[in-house]
């Protein structure tokens, strides 16, 4: 068994993808500005202003260091334990620390040194700046496809969340599979990653900078539906995505007619079997959206407002932790047939592009901020 375990552990360090990365984000990337692709472009809606002053109060040289593709601010975060995988210079560790609050916790995991001395270098400054008594942030050095390995506990996290990364690892149902196996039932996986519109070649697999820059290893987004399947999560919920451009000839044509998005999608941890569609209503409680929370890009559910979901939706809330948020009809969980019919899915990162795009010009396409830029910190 131990030997079994030692060899797995092998095959994750030795991996010549690892160790490439390791050396784009240790040696080759300094700041945010060194990238060679603007691969990652965020959603051009203003952020609201509590996490605007949450980014604004991450120290500088976290925020130089930071490679994002998306925001990754899940709701309702008040005392929660969550880890980020691929955490970096640890901007969003430091962010999301505001949101959960002294007795939340967050820890990051990442395999690259550098990016982890930065990371813990500021724990000191920030919890002095949130005037935390004890720090509710720690950094672990770890593979994201080797989590229980790297001592986190299995069924202890509420919420991961990841920002740009999982598309990094060449393994990605081990990372799914390990991000399951630590979530507590009930948990979420919230994360904003790069997707192709198809599978991509093995030529753009094997090219170095288009892998590093989050490209080369970006995952066909119907390849995410069919792990989170394997896995045993639910069926991915698409809540946002941006086109990402790349402004490099060079890349531009050895990536040929891809293309690529970059997209968050929430995973829950549920019992399997889908409940039956039901009704739901909104109390407002959760901070920060009290007037209307948009759950997924088919779902926004205002204040005391009666919403028919579907049966995979009910179950999510009914066993995740916005079970309190909501009441459903009848009183006390998911409920037979209304007679209204549930919203169609959309999953089609591709396809909510066009449909945002249509809806507002220019708000699909990135624009005023780049989310990969340390101008995201201000
Ligand atoms: C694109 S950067 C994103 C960093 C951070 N999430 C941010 O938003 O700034 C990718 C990070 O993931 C880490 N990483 C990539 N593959 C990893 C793996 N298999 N295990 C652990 N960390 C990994 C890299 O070391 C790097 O710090």
């Amino acid at each position: 068994m131990a030997e079994e375990k030692s060899a797995r552990t092998k095959d994750v360090v030795d991996s010549t993808v690892h160790l490439d990365v390791k050396d784009y984000y240790g040696r080759v990337l300094k700041k945010t500005s060194d990238l060679k692709s603007n691969a990652c472009v965020a959603p051009s809606q203003p952020l609201p202003a509590f996490i605007r002053q949450a980014l604004k109060n991450v120290h500088p040289e976290v925020c130089a260091r930071y490679y994002g593709c998306g925001l990754v601010v899940p709701e309702c975060l008040e005392g929660c334990r969550i880890l980020d995988l691929g955490s970096g210079s640890g901007r969003d560790c430091y962010m999301l620390s505001q949101l959960v609050g002294e007795k939340g916790h967050i820890t990051g995991i990442d395999m690259t040194e550098d990016q982890l001395k930065v990371a813990r270098t500021y724990v000191d400054y920030h919890m002095q700046k949130f005037a935390y008594k004890k720090p509710n942030v720690s950094f672990v050095q770890g593979y994201i496809e080797a989590l229980t390995e790297a001592g986190l506990e299995k069924n202890s996290f509420d919420i991961i969340i990841s920002n740009c990364v999982v598309n990094l690892s060449p393994d990605k149902k081990r990372v799914l599979t390990e991000a399951y196996s630590v979530l507590k039932d009930g948990g979420e996986l919230y994360f904003s990653d790069v997707y192709s519109s198809g599978r991509v070649t093995e030529e753009i697999k094997n090219h170095k900078v288009l892998w590093g820059e989050c490209l080369g290893g970006a995952l066909w987004w119907k390849d995410l539906l069919l792990l989170a399947e394997e896995v045993g999560f639910s069926t991915p919920r698409l809540v946002t995505a941006s086109v990402i451009t790349v402004d490099n000839k060079e890349l531009q044509d050895i990536l040929g007619d891809f293309r690529f998005v970059s997209a968050t999608y929430r995973l829950f941890k549920i019992p399997k079997g889908n409940t039956k569609p039901c009704q739901v209503m909104y109390n407002g409680n959760i901070t920060g959206v009290e007037d209307s929370f948009l759950f997924d890009c088919q779902y926004t559910f205002k204040v005391d407002e009666v919403v028919e979901i579907d049966g995979e939706l009910a179950s999510i809330l009914t066993h995740s932790r916005f079970v309190e948020d909501f009441s459903f009809k009848p009183p006390g969980g998911p409920c037979g047939p209304s007679g209204v019919r549930p919203k169609a899915g959309c999953v089609d990162p591709f396809e909510l592009v066009l449909q945002l795009e249509k809806r507002s010009p220019g708000s699909a396409t990135g624009g005023c901020c780049s989310t990969r830029s340390a101008a995201c910190c201000q």
